[in-house]
């Protein structure tokens, strides 16, 4: 069964108040796209195409004003309503019909994800059908996240949400390969002192049982949380430095859709069209020129 992908851009973006007060958190720009692009680019890479983004109902519409159906990227979108923002396990359970049984990769909308040899990681988490994979990322400030606690051995032995004395400084990052049992594994998933349904409480689980497996993103790999005025802007930065530096696009949905073979010239050429007055056309239009040489 096909692997689908979720794509969590719910939640309440506090944290960024007053900015977010009209406008969903994942839909602010990361440079000179919508932050959504760059999780979606992430299921993209993993070779998936059927996707269920989760907002909150008042956001809904504006997310379908900018993704449509996804026949532009070769995708089909459905759409899920977060009623309150009761926490990322939740998904699971909200996403079970559109699931029906076929394992799934989640991304949390306002993660970025950058770095050579990410298609081949997430190639490896996509073949495993039975269990988990989800991915550790050293940070400077562990006690913001979920945290791995590793045994003698080195293996993860238990997983601490927000710890205030953090066992290592690898946090979970916001990426997650599970098997087509997650959804009843999420109904078993009792709601944490702040009242939400946990990842953590989910993953460790799959842990409880030898079936979590934690790839370390090493540290050639960006991963960026834009949670925060400043990781919003920094997020932003690198984004705009490393594309003007290489001339190459970070999250650029066309130029992987195209990659991939699920669009043709023909809606390349729509899609350069679309954008020509700025550099993500002319780029989409050097992806096409590059492709008939
Ligand atoms: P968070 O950053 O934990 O929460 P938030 O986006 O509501 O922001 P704040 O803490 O500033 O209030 O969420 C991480 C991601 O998961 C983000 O993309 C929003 C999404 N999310 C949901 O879609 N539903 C939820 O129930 C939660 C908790 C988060």
């Amino acid at each position: 069964m096909n692997r689908k992908g979720i794509i969590l851009a719910g939640g309440s973006g506090t944290r960024l108040f007053p900015v977010t007060m009209g406008i969903s958190k994942q839909l602010l720009p990361i440079f000179d796209k919508p932050m959504i692009f760059y999780p979606i680019s992430v299921l993209m890479l993993a070779g998936i195409r059927e996707i269920a983004v989760i907002t909150t109902a008042d956001d809904q519409a504006q997310f379908q004003r900018l993704l449509g159906g996804g026949e532009q990227w070769g995708l089909s979108f459905t759409w899920i309503v977060q009623q309150s923002p009761d926490g990322l396990a939740q998904a699971y359970i909200l996403a079970e019909g559109f699931l029906a049984g076929a394992p799934s990769a989640m991304v949390l909308g306002d993660n970025i994800f950058y770095g050579h040899g990410l298609p081949e990681m997430l190639a490896r988490a996509g073949e495993k059908i039975d269990g988990g994979t989800v991915f550790g990322y050293h940070v400077a400030d562990p006690e913001r996240y979920g945290v791995f606690a590793y045994d003698a051995a080195g293996r993860v032995s238990a997983i601490v949400e927000k710890p205030k004395k953090p066992p290592s400084s690898y946090a979970v990052t916001g990426l997650y390969f599970l098997d087509g049992c997650a959804p009843a594994r999420a109904h078993r998933v009792t709601p944490s002192a702040r009242g939400e349904l946990e990842i953590v409480s989910l993953l460790e689980m799959y842990l409880a049982e030898g079936q979590l497996e934690v790839e370390r993103m090493g540290r050639g790999f960006a991963w960026l949380d834009t949670g925060t005025h400043e990781s919003l802007l920094d997020a932003g930065n690198f984004v705009r430095t490393l594309q003007n530096r290489q001339g190459m696009q970070a999250g650029c949905l066309e130029e992987i859709a195209f990659q991939q073979g699920w669009i043709d010239r023909a809606m390349l050429a729509v899609r350069a069209e679309l954008f020509s007055k700025n550099n993500y056309g002319r780029y989409l239009l050097a992806v096409l020129e590059r492709a008939d040489q």
